[in-house]
């Protein structure tokens, strides 16, 4: 005489809740793994098209905007393997394209001369806010961190007279007694 229920070995069975919740789990799972296989279909810009022109600037400052800048800035991107999976690839390409309309060093020669100086200046403003670069890319990018000495010498670029010069910086008389000059 056993009421129903009583029996331990068909516990699980009788356990219409805990199975319900064991099979929406695997759908969303399921759902989930083909989502992220959809996701790698949808279509991503990844171009670098020709460098029409660069900007104009001494070796050293050169060096600092190509290592920190350059892969968002320019049409020089080597595209990071994480930007071939979606849904990364989309906020990397995103990014992209917006920091090449706000300021492409690859079509310098677009801008008037004006516009150079503004986003010449701009480049140290950035930099001095500790706006650029962005802080999330600087984890998987290391190399784009910029020591005391490459804020130097981007201040000191930045805020020289001119659109964009191959001439090293002139020393402004003003605001830079602060710099010790060690070469
Ligand atoms: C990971 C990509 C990335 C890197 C690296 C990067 N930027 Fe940007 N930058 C952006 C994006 C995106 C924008 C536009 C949105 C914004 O202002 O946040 C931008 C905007 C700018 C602007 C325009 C700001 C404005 O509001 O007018 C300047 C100037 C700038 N960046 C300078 C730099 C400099 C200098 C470096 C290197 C030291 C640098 N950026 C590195 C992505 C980047």
């Amino acid at each position: 005489m056993n009421p129903p229920g009583d029996n331990p070995s068909t516990k699980d069975e009788r356990d219409p809740a805990g199975g319900k919740r064991k099979r929406v789990g695997k759908i969303i799972r399921n759902l989930l793994v083909v989502l992220f296989v959809v996701f790698q279909f949808v279509p991503v810009e990844r171009s670098n098209p020709p460098v029409e022109s660069d900007i104009p600037a001494p070796a050293d400052v050169k060096v600092i905007l190509k290592r920190s800048c350059y892969e968002c800035h320019s049409h020089e991107t080597a595209w990071p393997w994480y930007s071939y999976v979606a849904p990364v690839s989309w906020l990397v390409a995103h990014d992209v394209e917006e920091a090449r309309e706000e300021m492409n060093f690859s079509t310098w020669d677009r801008y008037s001369d004006k516009k150079k100086r503004k986003k010449k200046h701009e480049c140290w403003e950035e930099v001095e806010e500790g706006e650029m670069p962005l802080w999330f890319y600087l984890p998987l990018h290391p190399e784009a961190r910029l020591s005391a000495d490459d804020r130097k010498v981007l201040r000191r670029w930045s805020k020289s007279a001119g659109a964009g010069s191959l001439e090293s910086p002139q020393r402004d008389d003003e605001e830079d007694e602060d710099e010790v000059d060690s070469d």
